[in-house]
């Protein structure tokens, strides 16, 4: 006798269509798998069958093959147990319902029936939506990421025996709705604001030129000025997550494991990840032998934080330009090759020397380092890297007495309006493209909209022969205008948009040469 059953399993951040196969033959007991890596094979078994046991159906002493086809996916075992005991009990005839291949099924059960919720759902709901499925039957506590595919039917269910009556029309399930526009209305209620800051005007402004355009940022500066407090309060301005985006996000952070369910597993905020500096080339980069996204994607579209740069290993600073460059992470296996998205906002900072004091106007703090060590330290952030990062910041000390008065900036939520504001400028101006943000401009991109008045040609020309700018601290400074005319909602690039732009690469020189 014979059952089968669809189910999914992720590949990457995409699901593939897995078909479960249950042939059911008298003779002795065996009970085979195959199509799993060997090592869960065991566990698997186990699940099932207690569960199958436990659900008040007999698993009775016949030999067993369950095939999980196509053979050559890496499947992650758990989320196959639902699909493969319903196969075993539509083949041993116990299930009445011919609607088994009607729907998709995932979820690992536990010995005693019920269902627990497994990784990559949204990914294996767009997949059963785009195959057609008439339904996706899963564990409750995946519902409701998966009712984000609005023209899915999800069916939760939260045992074995519940999922059983449902197909054989004994028991009703309304299909799981949420509703989408609700759940991104929430409000943004950070318990921190660049309110908080004092002082440091010019480095809030950078910040919010970094998160308007995307641009990826430096800050440079001695210790206790403020740079990590400045950093861990970027989620407060950063613009809101698109409902594309939100999908995007949210696929690789659950085939990672990492949603909360307390959003229904849906990543509802642009991500912050900032890895300490011990981290290994794979963590940053993601890998293994069943591959996992690494920091770099988990922080897709969102913002990786790397604070004290030059702390990190020398290797991971190095693996870390490709998805700079390419916006995506390749990781290749002798089987295949595997993509992770990995578009994020690179938000670093570090201190101008390994003392931290090097410029510092503050009393009774002198840079004690030498001129060797000092060039030591900062050449361990290599040219190519620093290429990639658009803004270049100072952040100097803050006088003891600024520190002691009140702060007298604006509230984050304010600079957020103005961040919103010039996203959606570059949303509108790059429809169809491809590109979000005026960061990703190739160079022809760049030709096209960062169009210079004479003026502002005149002003560009003088500043890069002065400064001796590169070639490409020109396409940078180019880039970086477009955004602060945006937030100026400037159609032109104007001279002031140009020298304040200039401004954020007047460490160019100075710095890294001296
Ligand atoms: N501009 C500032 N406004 C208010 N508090 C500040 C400021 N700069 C530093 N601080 C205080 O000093 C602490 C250390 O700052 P931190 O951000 O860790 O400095 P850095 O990362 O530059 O070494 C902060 O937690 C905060 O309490
Ligand atoms: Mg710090
Ligand atoms: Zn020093």
């Amino acid at each position: 006798m014979f059952g089968k059953t669809i189910s999914y399993a992720i590949q990457g951040i995409d699901a593939t269509k897995i078909v479960v196969e249950a042939d059911v033959k008298g003779g002795l007991f065996k009970f085979s798998i195959v199509g799993l890596p060997s090592n869960s094979v065991k566990e698997s078994r186990d699940r099932v069958s207690s569960a199958i046991k436990n659900s008040g159906y007999n698993f009775k002493s016949y030999n067993y093959t369950v095939n999980l086809a196509p053979a050559d996916i890496k499947k992650d075992g758990v989320a196959l147990d639902l699909p493969t005991a319903l196969a075993l009990l539509k083949g041993t005839n116990q299930i009445k319902s011919e609607k088994l291949e009607d729907y998709a099924f995932i979820g690992e059960l536990s010995l005693d029936g019920y269902l627990r919720p497994v990784k990559g759902v949204l990914s294996i709901a767009v997949a059963a939506w785009k195959d057609g499925m008439k339904g996706l039957i899963l564990p409750e506590k995946n519902a409701q990421e998966a009712a984000v595919i609005d023209e899915l039917n999800v069916f939760p269910v939260k045992t074995l025996g519940q999922a059983i009556a449902f197909l054989e029309g004994r028991e009703e399930i309304a299909p799981m709705k949420v509703d989408k526009d609700l759940l991104f209305s929430r409000l943004n209620n950070s318990p921190v604001d660049l309110f908080d800051v004092k002082g440091q005007f010019h480095v809030k402004r950078a910040l919010e030129v970094a998160c308007a355009g995307g641009h990826n940022i430096l800050m440079i500066g001695p210790p206790g000025s403020g740079k990590t407090m400045m950093a861990r309060r970027i989620s407060t301005i950063l613009p809101d997550l698109t409902l594309e985006e939100a999908l995007e996000t949210t696929k690789i952070h659950s085939v990672a494991g990492y949603t909360s369910l307390r959003s229904g597993g849906l990543v509802l905020d642009r991500p912050f990840r900032s890895p300490h500096h011990t981290i290994s080339d794979v963590a940053l980069i993601g890998g293994g032998s069943y591959p996992k996204p690494g920091e770099v994607s988990l922080s897709h579209n969102g913002v990786l934080f790397l604070d004290e740069l030059p702390e990190f290993k020398k290797s991971v600073l190095e693996v870390l330009r490709q998805p700079l460059e390419d916006e995506v992470v390749t990781i290749s296996r002798a089987s295949q090759s595997l993509e992770f998205p990995a578009k994020f906002m690179l938000v670093a900072s570090m201190n101008p020397c390994p003392c931290g004091y090097y410029g510092s106007e503050i009393e009774g703090h002198s840079c004690s380092c030498s001129m060797m060590s000092i060039k030591r330290y900062r050449s361990r952030i290599s040219g190519p890297l620093l290429d990639r990062i658009d803004i270049h910041v100072e952040v100097p000390s803050v006088k003891y007495e600024e520190l002691s008065s009140l702060p007298t900036g604006e509230k984050s939520a304010d600079i957020r309006i103005r961040v919103n504001k010039a996203r959606q400028i570059q949303l509108d101006r790059f429809k169809g493209l491809e590109i979000f943000s005026n960061s990703q401009m190739n160079p022809k991109q760049i030709r096209k909209y960062c169009i210079l008045d004479d003026d502002s040609k005149t002003l560009l020309k003088l500043a890069m022969e002065k400064k001796g700018l590169s070639a490409r601290a020109y396409e940078r400074i180019l880039k970086v205008a477009r955004t602060i005319a945006d937030l100026d909602n400037s159609e032109n690039i104007k001279t002031n948009h140009i020298s304040e732009a200039v401004q954020y690469r007047n460490l160019d020189k100075k710095f890294w040469e001296d």
